[in-house]
């Protein structure tokens, strides 16, 4: 073992190098990001500017959504969804109306856990809770995920009913029960009813909660 500094230099330098590239160069792009306070506003001339305003974006995560994200996480909807818009140059997102701007660091930096994904087997959720809002897109959502077929014919996302309780009804209906139109081919059998669990009424709240509805001074939407 005569070479042994010579093998330790090489290791130093593989690790220091990997390291300058990985972690110290992303900290210095993106390190120094903070939340922006700035709107686009008309300046009156018919020009938009980013100006100072209230809001600080992106929002913070918290509340019942914070926790639907974990339901999402050890769900696995991260394999087949992901959650990052490309640009206009880079890709069909935009024309598949799947949010109104690309994604840029920035819109990350509240997140603890930042929910990328690699596949799209599905389609991608950054801005679901755009299309899907209000008390229509949380009742979609239940449907969708007690059985992806009642909204969706022929997907191929699996169901996650575990996440719901079939119960005999007793005296009225649950408030909260899930609306299958009696017609329907997956109707319930008259006397039941499906209600979420508390892991899929967190879960709907997150999807709601994914939403790029604000500008950035590097990412204004302009329509
Ligand atoms: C095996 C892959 C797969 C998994 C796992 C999966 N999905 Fe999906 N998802 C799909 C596919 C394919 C579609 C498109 C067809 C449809 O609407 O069902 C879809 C559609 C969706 C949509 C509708 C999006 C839109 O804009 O129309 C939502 C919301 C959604 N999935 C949420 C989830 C959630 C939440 C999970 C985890 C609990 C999950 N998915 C797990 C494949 C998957």
């Amino acid at each position: 073992m005569n070479n042994l500094p010579l093998l330790f230099c090489g290791i130093f330098f593989t690790l220091a190098f990997s390291f300058t590239g990985i972690v110290l160069s992303s900290h210095l792009q993106f390190g120094n990001l903070t939340l922006s306070t700035e709107e686009l506003e008309d300046d009156g001339d018919g020009n938009l500017v980013m100006v100072d305003g209230d809001p600080m974006y992106p929002r913070l995560e918290g509340g019942v959504a914070l926790q639907g994200k974990q339901v999402y996480i050890e769900m696995g909807c991260i394999y087949c969804h992901s959650q990052q818009l490309r640009r206009e140059s880079h890709g069909a997102d935009m024309d598949r109306g799947w949010g109104p701007r690309a994604s840029v660091a920035r819109d990350y930096i509240t997140q603890k856990r930042v929910l990328l994904g690699t596949m799209r087997t599905g389609p991608d959720l950054t801005n679901v809770g755009g299309r899907l809002q209000g008390d229509a897109g949380r009742d979609w959502h239940h449907k969708h995920l007690y059985n992806p077929q009642i909204t969706s014919k022929g997907s191929i996302m699996p169901p996650f009913a575990f996440l719901y309780t079939l119960q005999k009804i007793d005296g009225d209906p649950s408030v909260n029960a899930i609306s299958i139109p009696a017609d329907s081919e997956y109707a319930l059998e008259p006397g039941y009813e499906i209600v979420p669990t508390r892991r899929a009424v967190a879960l709907v709240e997150y999807l709601l909660s994914l939403k790029i509805d604000y500008s950035l001074p590097e990412a204004p939407i302009l329509d």
